[in-house]
């Protein structure tokens, strides 16, 4: 992440330009030297994440941008994000910024503190590694926020921790697949364990073999990259609950002999790893935010590719915990890596697993790219994730596991087939990963639609979104022993 924040108690008179907070309605700050009048007849309203750029007060060398933050009753989390986001685009021309911004609203002084900086810091970040023309930066790298030290300090740390988790995330899933090989990737994850306090194992293809582990084996047959399994421990002393999380990395999809047609989407496949990716951000954050909760994660790392040693359809995988498929189609090859993951998870018996991947079209096709699906075993776990939605706005909508449809996924030769026909995708994808649980509860994220976002926007920006890693951040940070008992 490029951008660095501090706190200060005053507006520095060094920063290249002030963003000044104005409501939509109330008195117009004094230090604006406007009236209500006029910033209407200049056509600026106070609304939320407008602005306007506007001279320098008098004898001063700081620009200076009036930005709108609507009604002050109604700003939440969210908007406050939002906000974040726009001061930081309507900025982003100056090299440094200093704002009162997250101090305006009814929030506790850290929690504001904290979203403004996700949405400045996500609002302003780029990947320009492999471009010779880096004029797309933003100028802007040193925010000041102006506010009360102690519990804006707080917020300000808690939000650069969670920042750079998706910044990093983001990162990533935009890297090429030929840039970011499952065995880089999973240096990448030791590296970052060793700074973040966590335990890290790296488990390489002989040892996925001796460990049963058939599904990554399998869908890394047709490659000539090695496939990686991460294994990371956060274990803070005295935990009482534990929880797994499990992400999807596939590094590149072709789909395998199952060949993707060459389109815009194939091109998007190098992003099929964000859902390790977004774990991994996560797991970054847990010391730096102090979680109590022991926290294990699994990244399941490979490509999936056609070639002579490529699984084939017709195949039968045998996965971590003994159960076969039948592989009727090589493109449905991320259920195939999180079966081994979600086992190796329940082996560890926690209180909750919950995976994230980028598992299917129909998934995007029900809910579209501005939400996730969940389901789950377990309606404690999903309604926790559902509350984590609405805390970071990043979006959920429960589809059921419906039961009767698992009679879509049988197998004359094993105990399933990988693909359960044309509809309900989404659906037939869960109940397949809801065989490797072993009734830990447990839940699953769709991020196929919201992996990536066509456009800058808010807090996003063209290209991979990183999206979960707040959430996880979120569900582990406030985690509860689920309450209700799995469903039968
Ligand atoms: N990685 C894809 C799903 C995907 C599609 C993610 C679009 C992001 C955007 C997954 O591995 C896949 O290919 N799924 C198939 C499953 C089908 C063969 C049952 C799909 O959705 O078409
Ligand atoms: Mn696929
Ligand atoms: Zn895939």
């Amino acid at each position: 992440m490029r951008t660095s924040f501090t706190v200060s108690k005053t507006v520095p008179a060094t920063a290249a330009v002030v963003a000044i907070p104005v409501a939509s309605d109330g008195p117009v700050p004094k230090e604006v030297g406007l009236t209500r009048a006029q910033l209407t007849a200049m056509g600026f309203e106070g609304k939320c994440c407008t602005t306007m750029p506007i001279a320098p007060a008098p004898g001063s060398k700081s620009a200076r941008v009036l930005v709108g933050i609507g009604a002050v009753k109604d700003i939440n989390e969210a908007t406050m994000r939002n906000i974040g986001a726009a001061a930081a685009r309507a900025c982003a021309k100056h090299g440094s910024m200093a704002t009162t911004l997250a101090g305006v609203s009814r929030l506790n002084k850290r929690a504001a503190a904290k979203v403004f900086v996700e949405g400045a810091a996500l609002a302003l970040h780029r990947w320009v590694n492999l471009k010779n023309d880096k004029s797309s930066l933003p100028a802007l790298t040193k925010i000041t926020l102006v506010g009360d030290s102690t519990d804006t300090k707080a917020g300000v740390a808690e939000g650069v921790a969670v920042a750079t988790a998706v910044c990093t995330a983001r990162d990533h899933a935009n890297t090429p697949p030929s840039h970011l090989t499952a065995t880089k990737f999973a240096k990448e994850a030791v590296a970052i364990a060793k700074k973040s306090g966590l335990k890290v194992t790296v488990y390489d293809k002989k040892q996925l073999e001796t460990m049963g582990c058939g599904g990554i084996v399998g869908v890394n047959a047709g490659s000539v990259e090695p496939p990686r399994v991460v294994k990371l421990v956060w274990a803070p002393a005295g935990a009482t609950n534990k929880v797994v999380l499990v992400g999807k990395g596939v590094m590149y999809d072709s789909g395998g002999i199952s060949l993707k047609p060459s389109d815009a989407g194939h091109a998007s496949m190098k992003m099929d790893m964000s859902g390790a990716a977004a774990v991994l951000g996560a797991m970054s954050t847990l010391k730096a935010l102090k979680v109590k909760t022991h926290v294990t994660a699994y990244l399941m790392c490979t490509d999936n590719l056609p070639s002579g040693s490529a699984m084939k359809l017709g195949d039968v995988l045998t996965f971590r915990n003994g159960k076969t498929a039948e592989i009727h189609n090589t493109d449905a090859e991320g259920r195939l890596i999180l079966a081994d993951g979600l086992s190796l998870g329940a082996e560890g018996k926690p209180d909750a697993m919950v995976d994230i991947a980028t598992l299917t079209g129909a998934c995007m096709g029900a809910l579209g790219k501005k939400m996730a699906g969940v389901l789950g075993n377990n309606q404690g776990v999903v309604d926790q994730l559902l509350a984590s939605s609405g805390r970071t706005d990043e979006l959920l909508w429960q589809l059921p596991l419906f039961q009767d449809y698992r009679a879509l996924l049988d197998s004359n030769v094993a105990d399933m087939k990988n693909v359960g026909g044309p509809y309900g995708g989404a659906i037939t994808a869960s109940l397949f990963l809801n065989e490797f649980t072993g009734g830990i509860p447990w839940a699953h994220l769709d991020i196929a639609g919201p992996m990536e976002s066509d456009s800058d926007n808010g807090w996003l920006n063209r290209g991979a979104t990183a999206f979960g890693t707040r959430l996880l951040v979120d569900f582990v940070v406030n985690f509860k022993k689920p309450v209700k008992a799995p469903k039968k």
